[in-house]
């Protein structure tokens, strides 16, 4: 081989020595940012290491398909309910509440709230056996059994737009829960109900001190200026809850009162005593309210009316003035020797 032969196949050695460097250090670059880009672009997101608690519920981030304006819809209908579903909203074909409450108003922040009723999980505690008809009934019946007791009105037709948006909002505020529903939060925080009867004078000044500066000394609160609904909502009189509604019965309402009251409190951060809440539901639920066309249907197991059914009739010979007053816990053991039902409410 000549010099310059062997110098040219160097050259080409070399070439292809510096050729394999970069091609390997190219390849380790690759692997090394594969998984990455991989991974952000593949990432499967595992929902059940998402706090269904703090997640993102906000409408506002939802795309523009036909499930997210029906997300949308239902959300609008939660929060500006009577604009919508009122007796003034100027559509008596739609006209499904009979009061200008939202759902909002006890669902707080939109129905996210823990310890107000939250709806966080809800579709995965439905279907549901419940003591008020004995039989299981469905998310769009509990819907329905707020539409007719809270918002003192009708049913919602079942297939309708509404109750499909309803359902579809509640999907969505699902989409983290655990299977069977049970999420922290859910429902109201139990308080130790007071050994004795209602006091409606503490009652009556507590509400003057802590409550009237938003809902009004009369207790009918502060309407919207421009649409139906309200910016603090009334607590008895004929455009509140009906007394067939979940907030009519004393130990209930002491419950949402104790954590989500005066505007503001909540479970870790409470401003009222056990006590004082119970005083104050006592005193609201002792005001005129709408009455429930056929109270007496309801519950046709009557051993199942929770014992602050402020109505008769009753399994039991207690005086109604007990069941919307107490003290409750003489009926509670009357029901656990005589029926074996431990009563929470
Ligand atoms: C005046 C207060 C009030 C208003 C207004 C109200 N609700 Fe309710 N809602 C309650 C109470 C109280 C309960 C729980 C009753 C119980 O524990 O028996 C409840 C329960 C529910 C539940 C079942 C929750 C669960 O965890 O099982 C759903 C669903 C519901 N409401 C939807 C609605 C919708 C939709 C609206 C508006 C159309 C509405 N509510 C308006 C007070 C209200
Ligand atoms: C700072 C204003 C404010 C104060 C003070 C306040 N509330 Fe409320 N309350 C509200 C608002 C606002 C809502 C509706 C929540 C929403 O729509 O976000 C509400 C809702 C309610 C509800 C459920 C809705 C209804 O119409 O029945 C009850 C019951 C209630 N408050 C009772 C009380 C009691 C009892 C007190 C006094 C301890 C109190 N509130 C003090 C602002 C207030």
């Amino acid at each position: 081989m000549t010099y310059k032969l062997l110098r040219k196949k160097r050259t080409t050695v070399q070439l292809l020595i510096g050729l394999s460097f970069i091609v390997v250090l190219l390849l380790i670059v690759f692997f090394l940012f594969k998984n990455e880009t991989f991974e952000t672009d593949y990432v499967k997101i595992d929902k059940n290491k998402i706090d269904p608690l703090t997640a993102d519920y906000d409408t506002f981030h939802l795309d523009d398909s036909r499930k997210s304006k029906q997300i949308k819809y239902g959300y609008e209908l939660f929060i500006n309910t009577a604009e919508y579903l009122g007796p003034k909203n100027g559509k008596r074909e739609r006209s499904f509440s009979g009061n200008n409450l939202a759902c909002n108003n006890c669902h707080l922040n939109a129905g996210t709230k823990p310890y107000s009723g939250m709806l966080i999980g809800v579709i995965n505690r439905f279907p549901q056996f419940r003591g008020r008809e004995n039989k299981i009934g469905t998310i769009e019946e509990r819907i329905n059994g707020c539409m007719e007791r809270s918002m003192n009105g009708k049913p919602l037709p079942p297939n309708g737009e509404e109750m499909k948006a309803f359902v579809a909002y509640m999907h969505w505020l699902n989409q983290f829960a655990p299977e069977d529903g049970k999420v922290k939060g859910a429902g109201y925080a139990r308080i130790k109900i007071p050994n004795r009867a209602v006091d409606l004078q503490k009652g009556e000044k507590l509400f003057l001190n802590k409550c009237a500066s938003c809902h009004g000394e009369d207790g009918q609160g502060i309407a919207l200026q421009d649409y139906p609904g309200y910016l603090y909502p009334p607590l008895w009189g004929e455009d509140s809850y009906n007394i067939g509604a979940g907030m009519a019965r004393v130990i209930t309402a002491a419950e949402f009162i104790k954590t989500n009251m005066p505007y503001g409190a909540t479970y870790e951060k409470p401003e009222l005593t056990d006590e004082e809440a119970y005083d104050l539901a006592g005193y609201i639920n002792q005001q005129d309210r709408p009455i429930k066309t056929n109270p007496e249907f309801d519950f046709p197991d009557l051993k199942k009316k929770p014992v602050s059914t402020p109505y008769p009739p009753y399994a039991d010979t207690f005086p109604v003035s007990q069941h919307q007053l107490g003290p409750f816990q003489p009926i509670m053991e009357f029901y656990k020797e005589e029926y074996g039902m431990k009563k929470t409410k």
